[in-house]
Formats: structure tokens, sequence, C-alpha cells
């Protein structure tokens, strides 16, 4: 019979997740450590604004690259930071939109593309539904940015090096140093480096680096999803300084002929998101982050996460498959490594529940591993 599926949605593999959920279907009231989102609501002040944006009639198209305030307001806030006087911004559906505009617009069949490994998995199938070849670095066991090994694995053919600090799944925060070594590296070999920043704002111990700072072939992708729990909202932005101008016009050429714009009405609430305070709601996660770390440390071989809401924990005998069997069955929701990795040794917890859950995850996850 004739094959009906293009080959680029079998390259996506996403049966490693699936089994996940199947096993955890008929839990009831579980530990759910496998939540990728916050668990506190859209502030009353940001929904306000949506609503406000609805009942005024900003219901429909914006224009392609974003909401001229919203990007006037993200520009600023670029160019103090990064110091580019001229940046250009794209407000996309989430970051995810502006991951698939960045790829399809660098990316050529044949093109290599360097990703820490660990890695968030939405990275591995782009590249891979694009006909790239992702190049995994191996950043255990300590999943601090391999720079030197990034180095060694640049050929002819590498096109693009993927960075996202604070990392989903190990929650590392890459340091200055590594950030400036990375730079040095990418601009004698003139590459373009993607920086993944969703988590930018969940920083428990100082401020996060950005490679931004240091090099200026960078596409800096940031969401709202996270700091403000907006995911249904499905908004963020890509912002580059002047040396990829154009590649920014490309994206913004693609979104024109696929998603066409980000949600109008939620755009005119970023704008007031991006100068809402959200210390006190990262404050809250850094004591979760705490308590995890606590709580886990005597027990599971882990790395204490300095942003995100993730944890990335070595099961017992190195075996992550099993042990994630096993917490299922048990009541605690977990996701093993091989879902974020080449590697099959370690779990990712997402702490992003409540107090009385993480202590309740801790204790059986605890008694599992004895
Ligand atoms: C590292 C990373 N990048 C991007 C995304 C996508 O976020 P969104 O499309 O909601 O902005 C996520 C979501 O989990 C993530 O963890």
């Amino acid at each position: 019979m004739k094959e009906i599926i293009a080959k680029r949605a079998k390259v996506v593999d996403a049966s490693g997740i699936r089994k996940v959920f199947a096993l955890a279907a008929d839990l009831k009231d579980p530990v759910d450590f496998s939540i990728g989102q916050p668990d506190f609501d859209v502030p009353d002040a940001l929904k306000d604004e949506a609503i406000k944006a609805i009942k005024a009639g900003q219901n429909k198209y914006s224009q392609t690259v974003g909401d001229k305030l919203l990007r006037g307001t993200i520009s600023e806030q670029v160019k103090e930071e990064f110091g580019w006087s001229k940046p250009a911004v794209l407000v996309t559906s989430g970051v995810s939109g502006g991951l698939l505009l960045a790829f399809m617009a660098l990316v050529n069949p044949g093109d290599e593309v360097i990703i820490p490994d660990p890695y968030f998995v939405m990275y591995k199938h782009l590249v891979n539904m694009l006909g790239g070849k992702c190049v995994f670095i191996n950043s255990y066991p300590d999943f601090e940015l391999p720079v030197e090994k990034i180095a060694n694995s640049i050929t002819d053919k590498t096109k693009l090096i993927v960075l996202n600090s604070p990392c989903n799944p190990t929650g590392v925060v890459y340091s200055e140093k590594q950030m400036k070594a990375l730079a040095e590296i990418a601009a004698q070999k003139d590459l373009v480096v993607v920086t993944d920043e969703i988590y930018e704002k969940f920083c428990y111990d100082g401020e996060c680096a950005s490679i931004g700072n240091y090099y200026d072939k960078v596409l800096v992708l940031r969401g709202f999803s996270k700091p403000y729990a907006m995911t249904g909202w499905r908004l963020g932005y890509v912002a580059a300084g002047e040396s990829l101008r154009d590649v920014v016009e490309e994206m913004t050429k693609i979104q024109q002929y696929t998603f066409v714009c980000a949600p109008t009405p939620f755009q005119k609430a970023a704008i007031a998101a991006l100068d809402y305070d959200v210390s006190e709601l990262v404050g809250g996660y850094r004591r979760k982050r705490d308590l995890i770390y606590e709580g886990l440390k005597d027990t599971f071989e882990l790395v204490r996460p300095g942003g995100a809401f993730y944890v990335f924990v070595r099961a017992p005998g190195g075996r992550s498959t099993e042990f994630v069997e096993r917490a299922i069955k048990n009541n605690v929701l977990i996701i093993p490594g091989n879902v974020f990795s080449e590697k099959d040794t370690h779990f990712r917890i997402s702490f992003a529940t409540s107090d009385e859950k993480i202590e309740q995850g801790i204790e059986i996850l605890c008694k599992l591993a004895e």
C-alpha cells in the first residue's frame, strides 16, 4: 500500500514519553513530577490586561512581526541588556514557535547542529525533521557547558550551536566564564548560537549569564510561558543584534506563511508582563529547589539545580527506565532520562508542584532507592 505519512513525521519518535503516560493513566492523585509548567496561575493583573484587550476588540491578526508596542518594549530591554544598537525582534507563538522558525531559517539538510546532552527534546526532533544532523555533546555528570568538547566537535558542516541555560532537564545554569569561552570559540569558527533562555527568570543563585553579552551572532529566544504561567497563551520572542537581522527577517517571512502571528490579545497583556515583577514567585520556587535537593541528596546522586524547576537525578544502578517504571507503580510520575538524552541513566523531576507533593514524592523515591 502507498505510504501516506511523510518520512519527516516518522523521524519523530515519541514512544518513550508515550510509554510513561500509558503507565500513568490509571494513577489516582499521583505525585506528578512530570509537569513542565509552574503550579501557580497567571497573575490577576496580567489576566485583566488580556481581558481588557479582548473586550476592546483587539482580536484580529497583529502584524506578523508582532505588536508594535510589545516589540518596542522588548527592543528597549535587550538594547540595555546586550548593548545592541538596533535589535531585530520577532514575537513568536511560544519559544517553540521561535525554535521552529529559527531552525527552518538556518538548517539545511546535512548541516550539523551542536547540542549539549541532556537537551530539551524539541531541538532533536526539529533538527531531524529538517534533515540536519544533531551532534550531541555529553555533559554528564555535572551538566556544565562542555566547552572543550564542543570546540573539538566543530567540523566544516557545523552550522550552529544550541544553548539552553537554565537547562531543561538538568536545572544547571552555565557560568559567565563558560559563556565567554564558548563565545570565543563560536567567533573563531563564525558560528551562529541559538540560546533558549525560557527559564531566565528562574535563577536561584544570582543572575543568569547570557551569551548575548559576549557574542553578537546569537538568536536569543525568550518566553512568557514559564515566568507568568501562560503556557496556553503561546507567546515568546526572538531577539538578535545587527549581525543576524537577516535571519530574523527570514524567520518573519516563514512566520507569515505558517503561524501568521502570535495571539493578538495576549501580546497586549505581554506588554504589561514585561514590567511585572515575578521575584516573589521565583523565590517560592527557590525554596522548592532547596526542599527537593535536601530531600534527595543523601540517597541519590544529583546536581543542585541553579535554575528552572527541574532536577536530573541518577537512577539507582544507572538504570533509569526500570526505576521510572517502579516509581510510577508507586504513584510517582517521573520522566526517564532517555527522553532528554542519548543515555538512560537519569530521570527528570519537575518540582513545579505543591510542597506537600514534593515531600510525599521524596519519601517514596528514597524508599524505592533503598
Ligand atoms: C527549554 C525549553 N524551551 C522551550 C520550551 C517551549 O516553551 P513555549 O513554547 O511554551 O514557550 C520549553 C517548554 O517546556 C522548554 O522547556
